[in-house]
């Protein structure tokens, strides 16, 4: 397997990785602009990227994937539940999907709480083990915080919602699993973020303070300092949602 972590604009981390053996690359919550890197990394590795995916419809950044997926001949990939909103054809994602990138096994999690629609990736690598090796976390799951719950309005029950998820469906995996999040420090997606880009579920279950909370206590904590939007959030999400991407011309 290789791996990439980018660490870009609005504190963003994107993802490359793939199958080096089988010649497959997978892309994940690329930003505009970034679409040649990518292109280029792949290559680096020589790898064909097949899939490229938004863990979310993103309200704080441009999104580079459909554009990433049209460059390369992709697939770009978001949850179903966006059937119905996105202004151009996409892949939809399920929960429980398995994406196979050579011996990389992607499985799609539906992890609500965000935003309606985010996921999380759970990656194998058969080549070291059949287990889960890392998961890709989104707007989920943070080192040291957790999503903000707003972005969608009703965010009491927004945020009920990722609690039931975060302990449903990540917390119940093993402590040894990588996390890799969608922001590091200085995003407007989450509040108290760490400025280190990667951690475990069992570090993040002893020390990330928004996992020990019952659901009444998560639910006061994570409404009551919401940060200010994301700048120019509208109208981030209607280009999101048209899959048109205006950094694609910067440098
Ligand atoms: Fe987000």
């Amino acid at each position: 397997m290789f791996f990439r972590q980018r660490s870009t604009a609005n504190a963003t981390l994107s993802y490359l990785f793939g199958c080096a053996g089988h010649q497959v690359a997978i892309a994940v919550d690329v930003v505009a602009g970034d679409e040649a890197w990518f292109a280029a990394e792949a290559e680096r590795a020589g790898a064909r990227i097949t899939q490229v995916i938004d863990t979310h419809v993103h309200a704080d950044h441009y999104s580079g994937g459909p554009e990433l997926a049209r460059r390369v001949g992709a697939a770009y990939g978001l949850h179903a539940s966006n059937r119905g909103r996105m202004a151009f054809a996409f892949t939809p994602l399920h929960d429980g999907q398995r994406i196979t990138a050579g011996n990389v096994i992607v499985d799609v999690i539906h992890t609500p709480g965000h935003t309606p629609d985010s996921i999380c990736l759970l990656v194998r690598d058969l080549r070291r083990g059949d287990e889960p090796w890392f998961v890709i976390t989104g707007d989920t799951l943070f080192v040291g915080a957790v999503g903000r719950p707003d972005l969608a309005g009703r965010e009491r029950e927004m945020a009920a919602q990722l609690h039931d998820t975060l302990h449903q469906k990540l917390l119940c995996l093993p402590a040894e699993l990588e996390i890799y999040p969608g922001h590091q420090a200085g995003s407007a997606c989450g509040a108290g973020l760490s400025g280190k880009p990667a951690s475990t579920i069992g570090f993040e279950k002893r020390f990330n303070a928004m996992l020990a909370m019952d659901k009444q206590a998560f639910v006061d904590a994570l409404t009551a300092e919401i940060p200010p939007a994301p700048t120019d959030m509208a109208a981030i999400i209607e280009a999101n949602l048209r899959g048109v991407t205006p950094g694609a011309t910067q440098a």
